[in-house]
């Protein structure tokens, strides 16, 4: 049976997931008329013939060009809007999301910008979606250790509206350990962190990122799998795993949903959850991923259950909200 055909989607929390990935062709396309910016693509059809993607980088390199329409606060703000709506149809009830300020402050558009923008959305999230949200500030693995140091001090007067930092862009060449020192630094000011680790960088990079950086939780993480020990740590210590089953096919990290490690993950007893990561490039939002990973993997009701149990318990809620969803 459907696992919750009749009750609509699963509450779930997303944990993982790129404001700037959610920018649709048609959105980009009003962005580019409304600031002027002229895209290389004549029509939404043509751009989206474009969303076919070898590997990260090549993703990323349409994903950092498409950003050129996002300038003003109504920008950021419209794009958190547009998720929000989509996320609330998907069941998303908590939502902890990821921007990346130096793809803008590089382009001109002041830290503040940025901030001020997803907050005027996300401040009025929980009214307007019943959806609670949460802020990550993450910084690109393959710009310079300064300029993270630089962007986290840009952003300290917006620091009041950000719950955790966090590491994306391309992962091969660049290991956790070369920001050590901007992680001290979000901890001592009372955020949370959490790193990209193991999507296609190797399971030393994820044990660098618990060991050097400290991280609450792994972003993708999935192949940890290729060292026993690590998975016995994570599993041992619980440490949230933030897996991103259409974005893993999609960028080429694994060749088919129907191998997704994912119930192999389960099976060791690690805390996983579901994730839809880019979702305007990776073919679904939030529930599109639990009803592919349903549809591939064969997942039952109690399967469903547990993800979306494990989403708010690897959630930043505080314990007593968290409760609630449990
Ligand atoms: N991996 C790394 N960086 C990213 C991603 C991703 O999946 N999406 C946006 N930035
Ligand atoms: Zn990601």
């Amino acid at each position: 049976p459907s696992a919750a055909s009749d009750t609509g989607p699963w509450p779930k929390a997303e944990l993982h997931l790129h404001i700037e990935g959610t920018l649709e062709p048609e959105l980009a396309f009003a962005l580019a008329e409304r600031n002027g910016v002229t895209l290389p693509y004549a029509t939404e059809d043509e751009l989206r013939r474009a969303y076919s993607f070898a590997d990260l980088q090549s993703f990323l390199n349409l994903y950092y060009a498409l950003m050129a329409v996002l300038r003003t606060e109504d920008d950021f703000a419209d794009l958190a809007d547009a998720y929000l709506a989509r996320a609330k149809e998907q069941g998303v009830r908590h939502a902890e999301i990821f921007f990346d300020p130096q793809a803008h402050t590089a382009r001109g558009v002041p830290v503040g910008t940025v901030v001020d923008g997803l907050a005027r959305a996300l401040d009025r999230a929980q009214e307007t979606y019943g959806i609670s949200t949460r802020l990550i500030m993450c910084f690109l693995r393959d710009e310079s250790a300064e300029s993270a140091l630089a962007t986290f001090e840009a952003a300290r007067p917006h620091l009041h509206r950000i719950a955790a930092v966090g590491l994306d862009s391309a992962e091969v060449g660049h290991p956790p350990a070369k920001f050590k020192e901007v992680f001290a630094l979000a901890r001592e000011a009372g955020l949370k962190c959490v790193a990209h680790a193991g999507e296609e960088g190797p399971a030393a990079y994820v044990w660098e990122a618990l060991d050097v950086l400290g991280v609450d939780r792994i972003d993708h993480g999935v192949r940890c799998m290729e060292d026993e020990r690590l998975v016995a740590r994570l599993a041992a210590e619980q440490v949230p795993l933030t897996v991103c089953p259409l974005s893993n096919v999609r960028l080429r990290v694994i060749d088919d949903l129907a191998d997704h490690p994912l119930p192999a993950m389960l099976d060791a007893g690690l805390l996983v959850t579901v994730n839809s990561d880019d979702p305007a490039y990776f073919g679904g939002y939030a529930d599109d991923n639990f009803t592919a990973v349903r549809d591939a993997l064969g997942f039952d009701a109690e399967t469903l259950r547990t993800l979306a149990r494990n989403s708010f318990r690897a959630s930043f809620l505080d314990e007593a909200t968290r409760e609630r969803y449990l």
